[in-house]
């Protein structure tokens, strides 16, 4: 089982759906680690009663220093073993060094399906630009923000009435799906990174609609 690290900036509610996925016996992944760059950050505590070991390395501490910061981060992923990373809410800008030393190994999931509204106030966007589908991205983060490879999408409806509110909470369950499923392709080595050209996956995804 792949030792994952779930990085996390706030309410964690997808680091609780990947622990959550873990605890399965059959899940090729474990998570070994919960790291925030937010002081408090209310999905920490989640972990800690979870038994999740965690970890805040606070960005404000290193200044305007960004690489310094991770550097910090890296030596910590490296010390517990980690394979995989999580970006779960995650806010943060990588620099090239983070994304660099984890490439093919760092996963991101972001609330639209990309390439379709990259960067934030997604929900605002989608609802503004009148589209009828909206969903989710997980992917493999790369140095351009939001641009990696695409290991899964959910897709979701955009409803009459809806507002940033219930389009938010509409992706977020599809979110909560897709990234346990998506985690569990990268870790069986089924969606790793493509070669130029060449597709990423060889199977349509294994979406679980159980919960
Ligand atoms: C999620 O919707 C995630 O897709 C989004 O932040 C939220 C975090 O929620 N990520 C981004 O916008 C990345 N740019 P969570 O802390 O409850 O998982």
């Amino acid at each position: 089982r792949v030792p994952v690290a779930v990085l996390i900036s706030g309410r964690g509610s997808n680091m609780r759906a990947l622990v959550a996925a873990a605890a399965r016996p059959d899940y090729p992944a474990r998570i070994v680690l919960v790291l925030s760059n937010v002081e408090g950050a209310p999905g920490l505590a989640h972990a800690e009663a979870s038994g999740i070991p965690t970890l805040t390395i606070p960005h404000r501490a290193f200044g305007r220093d960004r690489e310094a910061h991770e550097r910090a981060v890296d030596a910590a992923l490296r010390k517990e073993g980690v394979g995989l990373v999580c970006l779960a809410g995650y806010m943060r800008l990588l620099t090239p060094f983070l994304v660099r030393a984890w490439a093919g190994r760092m996963l991101n999931i972001h609330p639209s399906l990309l390439p379709a509204f990259p960067g934030l106030d997604t929900h605002a966007r989608a609802l503004a630009a009148g589209v009828k589908l909206h969903g989710c991205t997980v992917h493999h983060v790369t140095e351009a923000m939001d641009e990696g490879p695409i290991v899964a999408q959910a897709a979701v409806p955009v409803l009459p009435g809806d507002t940033e509110a219930s389009l938010a909470a509409r992706v977020l369950a599809a979110e909560h799906r897709l990234y346990p499923a998506a985690l569990a392709l990268v870790a069986r080595g089924e969606a790793g990174v493509p070669a130029p050209g060449e597709s990423l996956l060889a199977n349509p995804l294994p979406l679980s609609t159980d919960d």
